[in-house]
C-alpha cells in the first residue's frame, strides 16, 4: 500500500514535470515568409483524441479530429496549411501581429497535454549599413591609427584600429551594439578587412573596407619592393658568377 502510493506520487510528479517543463522553442521568421510548426508524432496517443493548435493560449487556429478533416479558424482561412499525418501547422505570410506563442495540445480520453510550444518572433530584414573611414588617419613611419564609423538608419558605432607594417588590430576591443530594432551592429577585422555587420536573427547586411587603402605603411609598395629586389639580386649574382668564372678561365689560359 505504502509502495503503491509512493509510485503514484512519482507518477504524478513526473506527469506534472512533463507538462511544466515542455520547453518553449524560440523561432525567428522573416516578415512575409512562412513558418512550419511540428510536433513529435511519437507523442500522439493512439486512442481517441482531439489535437489543437492555439495562438497565445486562446485563439484556436486548427483542430484535428480522428477520421475527420481538420477545422481551421475562419480568421486564418487561406493562411494555414495542415498535414493530417504529422499534425503540423504551416502559417503563411507572417506579419508582426503573428508574434506570439503557438501551442499544440492534445485532449480526449486522457489528461490534457501540451505536445509542442513555439515562441514565434517575426522580424523584418535589416537596413543597409555604410562604413566610412574618418579623414583624420594618424600615421607614423611604422604604425597607423584609423577610426571607422558604421551607420544604419537609426544608429551608428565607431571603432579604432591600429595597423603596423604586418597586420591590423582593434584598439580597446571590437565594438558592437544592439540597435533600437533588436538588431545588432558589429565592427570587426577579418584578414585585415574592416567589416561592419548589421544583423538580426533572419538577415544581415555588411560593408567592407580594406585597411591598407587608408594606411600607407600597410600598403602593397613594401611587398612590391621585395618583389623587385629579389629578382634583381638573383640576376646580379648570376652575372657576377659568370664574370668571375670568365676571369678565372682567361687567367688559366694565360698561364
Ligand atoms: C596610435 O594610437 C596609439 C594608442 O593610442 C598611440 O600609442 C600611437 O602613438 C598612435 N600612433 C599614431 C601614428 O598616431
Ligand atoms: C582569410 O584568410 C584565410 C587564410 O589566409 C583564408 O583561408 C580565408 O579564406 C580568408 N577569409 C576571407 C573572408 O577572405
Ligand atoms: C554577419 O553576422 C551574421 C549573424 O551573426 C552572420 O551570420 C554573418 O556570417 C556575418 N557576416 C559576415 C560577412 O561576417
Amino acid at each position: 500500500m505504502g509502495a503503491f502510493s509512493f509510485l503514484c506520487a512519482i507518477f504524478l510528479v513526473n506527469s506534472c514535470q512533463m507538462q511544466g517543463s515542455s520547453a518553449v522553442t524560440p523561432v525567428f521568421v522573416q516578415k512575409g515568409k512562412d513558418v512550419l510548426l511540428n510536433i513529435m508524432t511519437a507523442d500522439v496517443p493512439e486512442n481517441l483524441f482531439i489535437l489543437s493548435w492555439r495562438f497565445n493560449q486562446k485563439d484556436v487556429l486548427v483542430t484535428f479530429f480522428p477520421d475527420k478533416e481538420p477545422t481551421v479558424s475562419n480568421n486564418y482561412t487561406g493562411r494555414i496549411e495542415t498535414d493530417v499525418k504529422k499534425y503540423s501547422l504551416k502559417l503563411k505570410n507572417l506579419q508582426e501581429a503573428d508574434n506570439g506563442v503557438y501551442t499544440a495540445r492534445v485532449t480526449g480520453s486522457e489528461e490534457e497535454r501540451i505536445l509542442a510550444e513555439y515562441n514565434v518572433t517575426v522580424q523584418g530584414p535589416v537596413s543597409p549599413v555604410e562604413l566610412s573611414v574618418d579623414s583624420s588617419v594618424s600615421s607614423s613611419s611604422d604604425s597607423c591609427n584609423l577610426t571607422v564609423t558604421c551607420r544604419t538608419q537609426d544608429s551608428h558605432i565607431s571603432s579604432t584600429f591600429t595597423c603596423d607594417t604586418q597586420t591590423c588590430s582593434p584598439e580597446g576591443g571590437e565594438r558592437s551594439e544592439v540597435t533600437t530594432s533588436a538588431a545588432s551592429l558589429h565592427v570587426y577585422l577579418l584578414n585585415d578587412s574592416i567589416i561592419c555587420n548589421h544583423s538580426n536573427q533572419v538577415s544581415w547586411t555588411e560593408d567592407i573596407k580594406k585597411a591598407k587603402h587608408f594606411c600607407p605603411q600597410h600598403a602593397d609598395p613594401d611587398k612590391q619592393d621585395k618583389n623587385v629586389i629579389v629578382p634583381v639580386l638573383v640576376a646580379f649574382t648570376i652575372v657576377l658568377i659568370a664574370v668571375v668564372a670568365a676571369v678565372c678561365y682567361h687567367r688559366k689560359r694565360l698561364k
